[in-house]
């Protein structure tokens, strides 16, 4: 018995110094896991006035300080420099996205000085050794489309196919990952609801009228992208996979003891983080949305059924949700900032934005969205932070919480940070620094900030080291694992002073 226990111990002990554990006190991500960092169109390019943002903002008192997008990062001009910022980070993702109107700049009419454009920026992405990650539509739709009434006009699926059939049939030899929406839900719930962003709807029936054909664009785009991929632009024997990018939003009861309000926050969160990927990976939805005109069930139409290759969560931030009787259209209420406070008497830690830092909520994410059982990435997360001394903590906080539910097997193959540098931040204009670059905006000079710094070696180390983590969590948290799973698991980014 004794020698049976002695070999068993010493079994072990070859077991460890042979395997390649992970080191006490370090948080390694899995072998080929992909870091990157991302940027948009709009947000980044500067020089781009055909489309409905650029029409938007001529409105008065819809940009934050009347800001105008304008020159932005001057990205369109300075792409080559922002790549090697990029690469400097040890990144192996670039997300971006291609300006839709510049791409056709009039219904038909396709610009080859444009599109050779995206092909030098794409060969300069790979010639850096990063994968591009291509989103097809951030939020700005052509003018030309915006007149024609955009994603309200049911020919719009249409429109959308052929765009994207154009891109990947002339920029589909160098890329792999398209995304075809970014967060569809927000777009709509921003654009045709609350009317802040382009084009400014207040209006429920032409929300679920963009819906049903954002959904339907999807679909139509997924299909063209699969009819149109010729190549393996990185050679990896895979053809290019197709997805979309979702908002993941934590919606949680006002009042937790309320059946009402858990009722609402459920409601909402299948509104908000379920109804568009049930419809596209052919579930069962809870809402049968009548298309006004046909009659038609626009959310569950067979044709859209397995349509998402992977899933690009985006993960900000946690909402409470409770009914109301003074909001008759939603019927409810949702509390992201100082008012959240009442409800529990902690103190709730929110960024610059009024935005709940609540690190535990992409662990929550994930496990929900990997029910669907595609490949994820988290295509989105990042924290507005002026003096960039918030931004480690914030990406550590996360980390820690996404390796859990990795090791819980969800299959995250990602991270991608957002942004890579400060940018045009839509109704916002450019107050709010999501940068792990700075940006100096009368200068365009671009400089590493804290958090940047500290993302690198996250990159170059595939997580982090036991060093990191101290200079996160304090000098007992390294080596205590109970100290900083305590610092990082027990205190929901409540305390830390974000
Ligand atoms: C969007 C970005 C935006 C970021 C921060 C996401 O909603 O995809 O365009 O800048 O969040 O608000």
């Amino acid at each position: 018995m004794k020698r049976a226990l002695l070999v068993l111990i010493a079994l072990f002990v070859v077991l460890m110094i042979a395997s390649p554990a992970v080191a006490a006190g370090e948080i390694k991500f899995p072998e080929n896991f992909l870091w990157g960092a991302a940027t948009s169109s709009y947000q980044v390019e500067g020089g781009i006035y055909g489309n409905d943002w650029a029409e938007f903002e001529k409105r008065p008192g819809v940009i934050a300080n009347g800001d105008i997008c304008g020159a932005a990062c001057d990205h369109y001009n300075r792409y080559a420099e922002d790549i090697r910022l990029a690469k400097e980070l040890n990144l192996k993702i670039f997300r971006m996205s291609i300006e839709w109107s510049r791409i056709e700049p009039a219904d038909g009419r396709f610009d080859e000085k444009e599109l050779a454009h995206y092909r030098a920026v794409l060969d300069e992405v790979r010639r850096s050794g990063m994968t591009p990650f291509v989103t097809i539509f951030h939020f700005c739709l052509p003018k030309w489309l915006a007149d024609k009434g955009g994603f309200t006009n049911p020919q719009s699926h249409v429109y959308f196919e052929r765009y994207a059939a154009h891109l990947e049939k002339n920029l589909g030899d160098q890329v792999d990952f398209w995304t075809t929406q970014n967060e569809t839900m927000v777009y709509l719930t921003s654009g045709y609801l609350l009317g802040i962003w382009a084009p400014g709807h207040k209006n429920p029936v032409l929300f679920w009228r963009a819906l049903g054909n954002l959904i339907r664009s999807h679909a139509k785009a997924y299909d063209a992208i699969k009819r149109n991929d010729l190549s393996d632009a990185d050679g990896d024997g895979a053809a290019a996979a197709a997805g979309i990018v979702m908002n993941y939003g934590i919606f949680d009861p006002y009042d937790p003891d309320s059946k009402v309000n858990s009722i609402m926050a459920d409601k909402v969160n299948y509104f908000g983080n379920h109804l568009l990927l049930d419809s596209l990976m052919g579930k069962k939805t809870r809402l049968k949305e009548l298309e006004p005109e046909t009659g038609e069930r626009i959310l569950s139409l067979p044709e859209y059924k397995n349509t998402l290759d992977f899933i690009g969560v985006n993960y900000y931030t946690r909402f409470f949700v409770r009914p109301s009787i003074t909001k008759p259209i939603a019927g409810m209420e949702m509390f992201t900032k100082s008012r959240a406070a009442a409800h529990s008497g902690q103190p709730f830690e929110t960024n610059e934005m009024g935005w709940l830092v609540y690190p535990e909520g992409i662990y929550r994410a994930v496990k929900a969205i990997g029910r669907y059982g595609v490949p994820i990435y988290i295509t989105e997360n990042g924290i507005p932070d002026k003096t960039s001394k918030k931004r480690a903590r914030f990406i550590a906080d996360h980390l820690g919480w996404l390796k859990k539910a990795i090791d819980e097997g969800v299959p995250v193959k990602g991270y991608i940070h957002w942004a890579l540098t400060d940018n045009f931040e839509w109704a916002e204009g450019f107050w709010p620094r999501f940068g792990l670059y700075d940006v100096d905006y009368a200068s365009q000079k671009r400089s590493l900030n804290e958090g940047g710094a500290f993302y690198a070696e996250v990159a170059r180390n595939n997580g982090l080291t036991a060093p990191m983590i101290r200079s996160v969590y304090g000098p007992e948290a390294a080596s205590d694992e109970k100290t900083r799973r305590d610092r990082l698991f027990d205190r929901n980014g409540q305390q830390a002073g974000y």
